[in-house]
């Protein structure tokens, strides 16, 4: 691997001149820039990260924390975020938290510990663990808002509207819900959209709620073998609503045909399921991206301000709903 040393000697200068350049000190002359930049790349250097970090006290490294990798939607998070911070010259350390306090608690520690730059971070739950608080690095969250922090998500009461005005066009006037967790702004949040949206015209005929991991307690099993009238099943996530379809096909009945399914997230499982699901896509390229540019602006000593970015989401119309 190339070094300084190789491009001092392909250019004639010295070591610290080239230093000085690659490090964009304002000393040194155009001509001499320009050649040294140019010798870098023919050379193929790259530098030495590890080095830099100890004359830096930065490490150009940032810490990704998310729930749960078993769940489509994570990875795929993950995925928007890695390709933007790769583009920036950024390497992310990811954690799965495995949807535990105590997990997510162990990962953040262990990425202030390690000295990362910044940190994207998705909440388990409510608390704010302590290596966040004593962190003196900029955190920016990702899908699940908190008061105190920038965070960038969804647009989740959109997408409980378009959910509820899809169950109208399609006849559906009684509802039964499989919602997420009550301490998740992001269940909350796309649950009262749909609620809210026509409540003289869609009726609650019962809810159950859920974690996001799809698991169907017995509760949720009862509700969907009796569903007291209830034609169409809104489910929290897209894990809740494909293992809702798997449970009630092993019990006889039909989706669509005799109850139908929508979810949310579209994850990538969505569309080779069967049926396919009728679903709320949210725009986790322009989500992950935003977290990153963000994080970005906090690195480099810009103040953050504590307030949401929200992307709009948009209807996946698939085959798992019904005109009654
Ligand atoms: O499926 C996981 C859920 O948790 C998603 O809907 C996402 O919004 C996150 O909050």
């Amino acid at each position: 691997m190339a070094t300084i040393k190789d491009i001092a000697a392909k250019v004639g200068v010295s070591v610290a001149t080239v230093s000085n350049v690659l490090n964009d000190k304002p000393n040194v002359g155009s001509t001499v820039r320009r050649k040294v930049l140019r010798a870098a790349k023919e050379l193929g250097y790259r530098p030495h990260r590890a080095a830099q970090a100890m004359r830096k006290g930065r490490t150009r490294t940032i810490g990704l924390v998310l729930p749960d990798l078993t769940n489509p939607f994570f990875p795929q998070l993950a995925q928007a975020v890695e390709n933007k911070a790769r583009n920036l010259g950024l390497l992310v350390c990811l954690i799965d938290s495995q949807d535990s306090a105590a997990g997510e608690t162990d990962g953040l520690t262990l990425l202030a510990q390690h000295g990362v730059d910044g940190i994207i971070w998705c909440p388990v739950g409510p608390e704010i663990p302590s290596p966040i608080r004593t962190l003196d690095r900029p955190v920016v969250l990702i899908d699940r808002p908190r008061p105190g922090f920038p965070v960038v998500h969804s647009n989740y009461l959109m997408g409980g509207e378009l959910l509820a005005r899809h169950a109208l066009e399609h006849g559906h006037c009684r509802v039964g819900l499989l919602s997420g967790p009550r301490n998740l702004e992001s269940a909350q949040q796309r649950r009262n959209g749909f609620v809210g949206a026509f409540p003289e015209r869609i009726e609650i005929a019962w809810e159950v709620r859920l974690g996001f991991d799809g698991n169907l307690a017995r509760d949720a099993r009862n509700a969907l073998l009796h569903r007291a009238g209830a034609t169409l099943i809104v489910a929290g996530n897209d894990l809740i609503a494909i293992n809702a379809v798997r449970f009630l096909t092993r019990h006889g009945v039909r989706v669509p045909d005799d109850v139908s399914i929508v979810g949310f997230d579209d994850i990538s499982w969505a569309r080779i399921v069967t049926p396919g699901l009728t679903t709320i896509a949210q725009p986790l390229p322009a989500i992950g991206t935003r977290a990153v540019e963000l994080l970005q602006e906090g690195m480099s000593g810009a103040a953050l301000a504590n307030r949401p970015t929200v992307f709009d989401v948009s209807l996946v119309q698939r085959d798992s709903v019904k005109s009654i």
